[in-house]
């Protein structure tokens, strides 16, 4: 029987990653990450570049020593980053440098000979310290087919792992991909590994095309971060390995959608809706005849189960909806209602839907209340008993909340920058429940003047579930405190 392909994961979600313009991590935070990492089952992870600054080193250092699995540094192809490596005492040391003639006249203003020198002795400098060595010979698409395989042949020589193949500025396409790592591939014993990002949008796809041409190990961040239009995305190339290529990366596939997650509040660089896999809509459905089709069988309009990422399918209220959807988002609320009713609740949310309005589910149980009469409510886990705010000149606004939850009194008090803040954060607080997020704040004025009605709209997360729910009042925080309240009382059902 042939066996499964098996293409190994390195993550650089921690070192080109936290290059994404505007990321900067903490140790905790990458502690965080690292951990979540390991346990999504990768082979090997890039902890940062220690030379960078004393934390960053020590930083490496504290994950290398807490993971099991391959933890690397990178480095220049120079003495003092390799040691810095060295200190951080990494599992693997990525040495890199650049070896197109762009790079090499503009940015290091050397000769290809002189480089040669400088990759084949670092490789070599690691190697006599007993360290695996990954080199990288960077901007390798832009370089000559013959100098590339000049240096790869001298860094194998030399004792080096895995060679890199890095498309530096994204400007390959899948076609060429393939060709350059099967030309490399014929040449070069050692293992092959790409590195791709993503200019042209095609970082997957050329990623997926070093796989064809004969690549080992791809290069991948989490959410496709990464240097200016980021990296090859982890969840996108893992997911296409495995479900359009039958390849097995090892990588614990309902664990993506938390660790995309995870990264989307550390870093705080939130991904778009239409983000593929782990998107906010990669398994949302509106349009009637989807929903109809993807309720009686889901692969009708779902090429991956929403389970098998750990994401969850959502049918979405709006203009499109149709009966079947309306009728499968009533059962789940608990409400009955008989034929008749639910077309006319279908056609007000349809109504609602298409004079631009975001339908959330109290607008439901409102709609469905008004055509059918009191529908059954489940009872509320959480209601506020009192809410005190103190707002002062020249100090940050303070809120204390009493809830009453599952029947227990809760108490809280949290400073915020903001009335607002303060008042979810002291409501977050009393709650206790630390998977809570508060994804999505949006804030209308319904009528005008300074005593205008506030709509507040808000997405509340917990693990893979979220809810949309909205609150509205005179006053912006009472607006927000009965938004998150009413989402909360959905999400903990
Ligand atoms: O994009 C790149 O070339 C890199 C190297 C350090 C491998 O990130
Ligand atoms: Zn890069």
């Amino acid at each position: 029987m042939a066996q499964t392909r098996r293409v190994k994961v390195f993550d650089t979600t921690l070192r080109d990653g936290e290059q994404t313009p505007g990321v900067g991590l903490t140790k905790e935070k990458k502690l965080e990450i690292a951990h979540a990492l390991q346990d999504l089952g990768l082979d090997a992870i890039e902890a940062g570049f220690p030379i960078n600054s004393d934390i960053e080193l020590e930083t490496v250092r504290q994950i290398a020593k807490e993971l099991d699995i391959t933890v690397c540094g990178l480095a220049r192809a120079l003495p003092g980053d390799i040691d810095a490596c060295i200190k951080a005492d990494v599992d693997m040391i990525h040495v890199f440098i650049s070896t197109s003639p762009q790079h090499l006249k503009y940015q290091m203003n050397k000769t290809e000979d002189e480089v040669y020198e400088m990759a084949v002795s670092s490789v070599q400098y690691v190697v006599d310290h007993g360290i695996t060595c990954m080199f990288s010979p960077m901007d390798a698409t832009r370089t000559g087919l013959d100098y590339l395989l000049r240096v790869c042949k001298g860094v194998e020589a030399a004792g080096a792992s895995i060679i890199n193949i890095p498309d530096t500025v994204g400007v390959m396409y899948p076609e060429k991909m393939r060709k350059l790592v099967a030309d490399v591939r014929k040449e070069i014993k050692i293992d092959l590994d790409v590195h791709c990002h993503n200019d042209f949008g095609m970082a997957v796809a050329n990623t997926l095309a070093a796989v064809e041409g004969g690549c080992d190990q791809v290069q991948v961040t989490v959410n496709g971060l990464g240097e200016r239009a980021g990296n090859a995305d982890l969840e996108q190339v893992v997911m296409a390995l495995k479900m359009l290529y039958g390849i097995e990366t090892g990588i614990k596939t309902e664990k993506i959608y938390p660790m995309s997650k995870l990264v989307e509040r550390l870093t705080g660089i939130r991904i778009m809706p239409n983000f593929p896999i782990v998107g906010d809509n990669a398994f949302a459905h509106e349009s009637g005849i989807h929903v109809h089709a993807v309720l009686k069988r889901a692969e009708t309009f779902e090429p991956i189960k929403p389970e098998m990422v750990g994401a969850k399918r959502k049918l979405v209220l709006g203009k499109h909806i149709g009966i079947h959807g309306i009728d499968a988002k009533l059962k789940e609320m608990g409400i009955a209602v008989d034929g008749e009713q639910l077309r006319e609740i279908t056609n007000k949310v349809k109504d609602l839907g298409g004079k631009g309005k975001k339908v959330v589910e109290e607008d439901l149980v409102a709609i469905a209340q008004d055509v059918a009469g009191m529908v059954p409510q489940k009872e509320r886990r959480v209601q506020m008993v009192n809410f005190k705010l103190a707002s002062e000149l020249g100090k940050k606004p303070c809120a204390t909340v009493v809830l009453k939850v599952d029947g227990k009194v809760k108490e809280a008090t949290e400073e915020g920058v903001g009335p607002v803040d303060a008042a979810l954060k002291a409501i977050k607080s009393a709650i206790g429940l630390e998977d809570i997020l508060l994804e999505e704040y949006r804030l209308d004025a319904i009528t005008g003047g300074s005593d205008a009605l506030a709509e507040v709209t808000i997405t509340v997360r917990k693990g893979g579930d979220s809810t949309l729910a909205r609150g509205v009042h005179e006053d912006v925080v009472m607006a927000s405190v009965t938004a998150f309240l009413n989402g909360l009382n959905r999400i903990l059902k």
